[in-house]
């Protein structure tokens, strides 16, 4: 009752202030940015509803004014909407995954060891000075298009080098821009319908005019560092089981217009993406840390996942290094695309949001800032660790059991039960896999304790596989007769 009351007075009150000032509008933005405006404007910014990292908010333009002047280089901080009800179904928006749940784990030092040894920071700075020397490749112009030529040429010359019989490489035409994306595919030897994909923008753009727009960190140190990754697994003889796709967007810088295209097409004839991750801006040192994993947009098992990649690699020894979290605040790049068609997206990100290179989208974004391929290099390996760990064999091989007094899970009468009631962890999801690594069944946010009913499975040996929240999962071998 109580509530009610509070619910109805809120309503009230919220009319009359916003009955005063015409020019306000509707939007949506992080959350963070909504509270800190709040407390440094009260009167031109109400906060509606709040969910996750975005919040709705209800503003004047001085507010909006206010807070485009602290999102530096970046777009306007907030997206705009026509109404209330269109703002609160977008942040309420739930997100259908329509790829089934592989099970993250690490199992493959060995290749990743021998792979993370061959890379060369040199092919990276090469490939970085290559792309700024076209001057430009803003999606409209001639040299836009032909770095995509380019690219797709220097992707089947290296794929021939090594000798692959099993990859291929194709220009992708859009309907919304000139300029084509590349796609180089590595056709997976055992689970070819199932997809790991990693990508970056290949186009440039520049607020002192299209023709000087070298776009050196944004994003040709993205692209360098997917290919350099790519490169060493096939030095390393590395033969992925699920299908790896490698993709260079056009037309990211004038609103996301090429991952966008592809994320739909991909979406609208359901193919099962295991992960992607976005390598946009990889070459600029300007935080305490070395990586940052943008938390909104992006998936949390996969970043997760990713975590537990470089706490498991890149702790110690030669390829040490550090990573820490931010926010972008909005879909600022193109992991944004996938996330919207439901894939599970991450993006790990060269600085702290605010600390990353300000020379971006000016001609004076070029090698010279960085000067070395160094930063860069530590994304490159990421992208190795990922790539190897995601596009392995997983069926039942490296599934380690969990002991029965340890978590509570049994089957009787073709049910599975659960029980976690008496540990801390917070359980994000439980997957059944059939023994060749393919999700059968899976619950997001299940409670502590409840049941699933299997009834529908043919008989066999299968796994469960419980994720906890961020890093911990564990699995457990169920035969159902
Ligand atoms: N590389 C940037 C995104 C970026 C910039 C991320 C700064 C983090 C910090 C990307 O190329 C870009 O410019 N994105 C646009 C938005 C996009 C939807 C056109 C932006 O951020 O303004
Ligand atoms: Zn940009």
């Amino acid at each position: 009752m109580k509530k009610i009351i509070l619910l109805s007075f809120t309503i009230l009150l919220n009319i009359c202030v916003f009955a005063q000032d015409t020019d306000r509008f509707y939007a949506t933005m992080a959350r963070q940015d909504a509270r800190e405006l709040k407390a440094d404007a009260p009167d031109q910014i109400d906060i509606l509803a709040e969910k996750g990292y975005e919040a709705v908010v209800f503003m004047s333009p001085s507010a909006a004014e206010l807070l485009h002047g602290r999102i530096l280089v970046h777009g306007p901080g907030y997206i705009f909407k026509s109404s209330y009800d269109e703002a609160i179904s977008s942040i309420n928006k739930t997100i259908t995954t329509t790829s089934s749940r592989m099970v993250f784990n690490i199992t493959e030092d060995e290749k990743v060891n021998e792979a993370l040894a061959l890379m060369s920071v040199q092919n990276i700075e090469d490939h970085i000075i290559e792309l700024e020397n076209y001057g430009t490749r803003y999606h409209t112009l001639a040299p836009g298009t032909q770095s995509a030529i380019d690219l797709k040429a220097k992707w089947e010359a290296m794929a021939a080098l090594y000798g692959r019989t099993d990859v291929s490489v194709r220009l992708y035409n859009h309907n919304n821009t000139p300029m084509p994306s590349v796609i180089m595919t590595i056709t997976g030897a055992q689970f070819p319908d199932e997809f790991v994909i990693v990508g970056g923008h290949l186009d440039s753009t520049s607020n002192q005019g299209n023709n000087d727009a070298p776009g050196a960190d944004d994003d040709a140190s993205g692209i360098a560092t997917i290919t350099e990754a790519i490169r060493t697994l096939f030095e390393a003889d590395f033969v992925p089981q699920r299908t790896i796709e490698i993709m260079a967007y056009a037309a990211e810088e004038i609103g996301l217009v090429g991952s966008g295209e592809i994320a739909q097409e991909y979406s609208s004839n359901n193919v099962n993406i295991s992960a992607y991750v976005q390598f946009d801006m990889t070459n600029y040192n300007g935080s305490a840390n070395d990586v940052y994993l943008i938390t909104d947009f992006t998936n949390s098992s996969l970043n997760g996942f990713l975590m537990q990649l470089m706490d498991h690699y890149n702790a110690s020894g030669a390829h040490q290094f550090t990573y820490g979290t931010s926010l972008c605040n909005y879909g600022c790049s193109d992991h944004a695309s996938w996330h919207n068609e439901g894939y599970m997206a991450a993006f790990p990100f060269e600085a702290s949001f605010g600390q990353h290179n300000p020379n971006i989208h000016t001609p004076n974004d070029t090698f010279s800032i960085s000067g070395t391929a160094d930063h860069a290099l530590k994304f490159a390996k990421l992208c190795v660790e990922f790539l190897v760990e995601t596009a392995k064999h997983n069926g039942l091989i490296g599934v380690s059991e969990v002991s029965e007094e340890l978590y509570d899970i049994y089957t009787s009468n073709n049910t599975l039960y659960y029980n976690f009631d008496q540990y801390d962890a917070t359980i994000d999801s439980i997957v059944i896999y059939d023994i060749a690594g393919r999700a059968i069944v899976a619950v997001d946010d299940p409670e502590n304790e409840g049941n699933i009913s299997l009834g529908h499975l043919s008989s066999g040996i299968y796994i469960v596989n419980v994720q906890t929240t961020y890093t911990e999962f564990v699995n457990k071998k169920i035969k159902i007769d």
